[in-house]
């Protein structure tokens, strides 16, 4: 048996390092199945003298070892499956080991591997162990020096830092040597080499420094690569301003790569992309693509502080770099867009993927305490949520203290391998506050509920607002205590007139209010208040919280007609909706909801973009979550039924608008995309009247101009179950079989469509000629599309839904282990569902426990069970 405890890492363990590399020379001989790599490493002993080196080390072929010059003999050092171990080393020497890899054969995508024949690297979390022996935690920080040598014919040999010196080498092997002036963790190398197709360009920062930038892509895509780069210099340029953050680097190279397992990483000096994330035009790119392009350009840009020259103590501290990071690409994208929409999105996300974990066996806290493999807690909760708690901290010690405090923490722990104390130590000093309970959102997994009732008194003209929060228990987490929750509260009369109030002893009225409940439960009394209220609470959505108001539907319908904030007024909307599809507005007909969004369509034209979101219904898998027994096939029904009662009612008013001609020239710009949207979500309610809009949605599709049109009347089509899928499919497919971005697309927007034959459709598609188990976006364009965009089928009652996707974890698992675990993952939902469906979703993960499986996928299918 397995002893668990043998494989799990503990915050509470956290020892600083006995040994210290402060310099690494590498030099890597490339060949596809068998590269060499010689490190030389400076090494210094800082602990006790009874503690031996222990380097991490795995799928390594060792050639040689020595120190200071001299070979080791095998009684010197002994050879573990996860290291090598030097007994009693000298206080400091130099390390020289010669590993032998195989790229080619390396098909986990972490170490380094091949995609597309060219070379490159993910080391992140714990790759570089599959590099050489190492020291591979990130405390560890050292200078690189590489030197990279290879087949002439390979024209481009990228790594981190500044390029020194290239050429071919007295051997007749190309060279080049790089050198990274900025200590780093090793999980931040990186390694590139091939023949790429490059765009080039220029950012001068704003101390006169010249940085090279270019992005390196597959050939003959470098066009599509474009509006990456025009993304990377309004990040630059942006990080400047905001955050007063400039470049410390001579180059900055982007590398697309077809093959990798996340979006992107933030090697210093050489980002490593999917190339899902980089290539992008008119025709094969959506709106969606764009956006999180310059989204994600912009996160991995923004690690070159938060993460690289400030990065983390230890992996517990992962939320450190991360969710700070996405609260850095939330407001950059928010700045470049419209904050409101981008708001909603980011709340969507949230509520979509963090709440949906966090109220599941695999729920966490942003700043876990333990962990078997750390590749399985790169989660909503570390990123998004984590990217919350940042936003909180500001709403808690206002704007200026929290710029303050960046300011500090970047001049403090600048070059340091940091902590979430350390950094939170910063706003404490600078605020004067205390923030010892705020730590509490980091340790406390969990999504608190947060109950807010109010009272009128006429007579002494004051509202009393009454809050409660609890925090439901969570694995390992059985009692909770109350975080503090920054609320933006408004009040406003029934039609529509913001009231100026003021609270408690307060002198000034004002229309809005910052309060903080940070206890189980507080009163909040309003003075001044000339009729009963109706209060808006969590403007904003200024904390991560299911808010229960108690609010009648005719009080949402004034917030969503008139309350000045659009979160609120889009939040009024899907709760009116959220209610009726859960079966809990009894005596209040969808009459008032479709009007409203009749409503949203009169002034659709002032905000596209807003108005788009309005007309989509909570999704499935929002109502799931939200239903305490969910029957799938109910709440989809329920949904349909009231989708087709909004484009009955609005069709005249949405048809237009499908058929409005598409916009020339292409621009992906926030004002066109918003349009785009707009005739988008118009598409999506015409699919709910079937048939009967099927020439509609047939002709939005064969008169597309983008993408993002093209792709939205496939889905809608989809979605309509009209036979002219099928066409559309074929047609989508001939046009662009040669591109596999958008093949990816294909796969997904069959394995989403809400089909009865989904089941049926998703056994074919795994066996199409064009899926690929290596390929990781190929893989979730079918698997994580089926599993978490169509809900109703991954939840067949006959378990078929689950069955295929255990099926396909299964065979993924055994060529990419982190793949595959994060695969798995649509099955912490299987508690909430009848006994039947439990039945089912028990069984495949049962099957799976008992089979071979990778550390990474035994983890997460023992705590899904667990
Ligand atoms: N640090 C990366 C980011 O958020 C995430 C990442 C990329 C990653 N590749 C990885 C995490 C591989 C774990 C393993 O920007
Ligand atoms: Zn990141």
């Amino acid at each position: 048996m397995r002893d668990a405890d043998a494989t799990t890492t503990r915050l509470a363990d956290y020892q600083p390092p006995a040994y210290l590399i402060d310099e690494i020379a590498l030099v890597f001989t490339l060949d596809p199945d068998a590269t060499l790599v010689a490190a030389r490493s400076h090494v210094r002993r800082v602990g006790d003298t009874t503690v031996p080196l222990v380097l991490d080390g795995k799928r390594l072929d060792l050639q040689s070892i020595a120190i200071d010059g001299e070979p080791l003999d095998t009684t010197q050092y002994r050879i573990e499956p996860d290291g090598l171990i030097i007994e009693a080393p000298p206080a400091e020497f130099h390390l020289d080991v010669v590993t032998r890899i195989n790229p080619a054969a390396n098909t986990t995508l972490e170490g380094l591997y091949m995609s597309g024949g060219r070379f490159c690297t993910q080391c992140e979390a714990e790759g570089f162990r599959a590099i050489t022996f190492s020291l591979d935690r990130p405390d560890v920080l050292s200078r690189y020096a590489v030197r990279i040598e290879a087949d002439p014919a390979i024209p481009t040999l990228l790594a981190n830092g500044n390029l020194i010196e290239s050429g071919i080498a007295d051997n007749g092997k190309r060279f080049a040597v790089w050198v990274d002036p900025h200590p780093k963790p090793c999980y931040l190398f990186a390694l590139c080499a091939g023949a790429y197709d490059s765009i080039a360009d220029e950012f001068v920062t704003r101390s006169g420094r010249r940085v090279a930038l270019a992005i390196h892509v597959d050939p003959g895509e470098a066009q599509r690569a474009r509006y990456a780069m025009d993304s990377l210099k309004r990040a630059m340029k942006w990080d400047e301003e905001v955050f007063g953050r400039e470049y410390d680097l001579d180059v900055f190279n982007i590398v697309a790569v077809r093959d990798f397992n996340f979006g992107a990483m933030e090697n210093k000096g050489l980002n490593v992309f999917n190339s899902s994330l980089i290539l992008a035009d008119a025709e094969t790119a959506t709106d969606g693509d764009f956006e999180a392009i310059e989204a994600v350009v912009g996160h991995e840009y923004f690690h070159n502080w938060t993460g690289n020259r400030i990065t983390c103590r230890d992996w517990f501290q992962l939320c450190l770099k991360e969710g700070l990071t996405v609260f850095r690409e939330q407001e950059f994208s928010a700045d470049q867009r419209s904050r409101p929409v981008q708001r909603i999105k980011d709340v969507k996300r949230l509520r979509g993927r963090q709440f949906a974990e966090d109220a599941g066996p695999l729920a966490h806290p942003v700043r876990p305490s333990s962990y078997q493999k750390i590749d399985n807690f790169y989660t909503a909760t570390v990123y998004e949520k984590g990217g919350e708690v940042i936003r909180m901290l500001e709403a808690l010690i206002g704007e200026q203290a929290f710029a303050d405090g960046m300011q500090l923490y970047f001049d403090r722990r600048d070059g340091t391998a940091s902590t979430v104390e350390d950094f939170i130590a910063c706003f404490a000093e600078v605020s004067g506050r205390d923030l010892s309970q705020f730590m509490r959102w980091y340790d406390q997994a969990g999504t608190p509920a947060l109950q807010a009732r109010g009272a009128y008194d006429a007579g002494a003209r004051t509202f009393e607002l009454r809050l409660k929060q609890t925090t439901p228990p969570t694995p390992g987490q059985p009692h909770k205590q109350a975080v503090p929750i920054p609320l933006r509260v408004g009040l406003m009369t029934g039609d529509g007139v913001a009231l100026r109030t003021r609270r408690g002893s307060e002198r000034e009225a004002r229309e809005e209010h910052a309060l903080v409940l940070d206890s189980p439960e507080a009163a909040f009394t309003f003075h001044d208040v000339q009729e009963a209220p109706i209060p808006s609470v969590l403007r904003g959505f200024s904390a991560p919280v299911v808010l229960d108001d108690g609010l009648s539907v005719a009080d949402r319908l004034g917030q969503m007609a008139h309350d000045p904030d659009p979160f609120t007024r889009w939040e009024a909307g899907q709760a009116i909706a959220r209610a009726s599809l859960l079966g809990r507005n009894a005596n209040a007909p969808n009459a008032g909801l479709i009007a409203a969004l009749g409503r949203e369509l009169d002034r659709a034209q002032q905000d596209p973009a807003l108005a788009a979101l309005a007309l989509r219904l909570p999704d499935l898998n929002e109502l799931i979550l939200a239903d305490p027994h969910p029957d799938p096939d109910r709440l989809y029904a329920a949904r349909e039924s009231l989708r087709r009662a909004i484009a009955e009612a609005l069709r005249g008013r949405l048809l237009p608008l499908a058929r409005a001609k598409s916009e020339t020239p292409f621009s992906p710009g926030a004002e066109a995309a918003g349009r785009r949207a707009l005739k988008s979500a118009a598409l999506d309610l015409l699919a709910a009247l079937g048939d009967a809009e099927a020439d509609t949605l047939w002709s939005a599709f064969e008169n597309a101009a983008s993408m993002t049109e093209s792709i939205a009347a496939l889905d809608a089509l989809g979605a309509s179950g009209a036979p002219a899928f099928e066409a559309a499919l074929e047609r989508f497919y001939t046009r662009w079989r040669d591109n596999p971005l958008v093949i990816d697309k294909w796969f997904a927007s069959q394995a989403a469509a809400p089909r009865a034959d989904a089941i049926a459709r998703v056994e074919r598609l795994r066996a199409h000629g064009d899926f690929e188990m290596r390929n990781p976006n190929r893989v979730r364009a079918l698997a994580a599309a089926f599993a978490m965009r169509n809900p109703r089928a991954f939840h067949a009652a006959d378990g078929a839904g689950y069955r295929f996707l255990a099926g396909l974890a299964r065979d993924v698992d055994a060529l990419n282990p982190a793949l595959a675990a994060r695969l798995l993952t649509p099955f912490e939902t299987w508690r909430r569902f009848d006994s039947h469906r439990q039945g089912h979703a028990k069984a495949e993960l049962e099957a799976l426990a008992a089979s071979q499986l990778s550390k990474n996928a035994r983890e997460m299918v023992e705590r899904t069970l667990a």
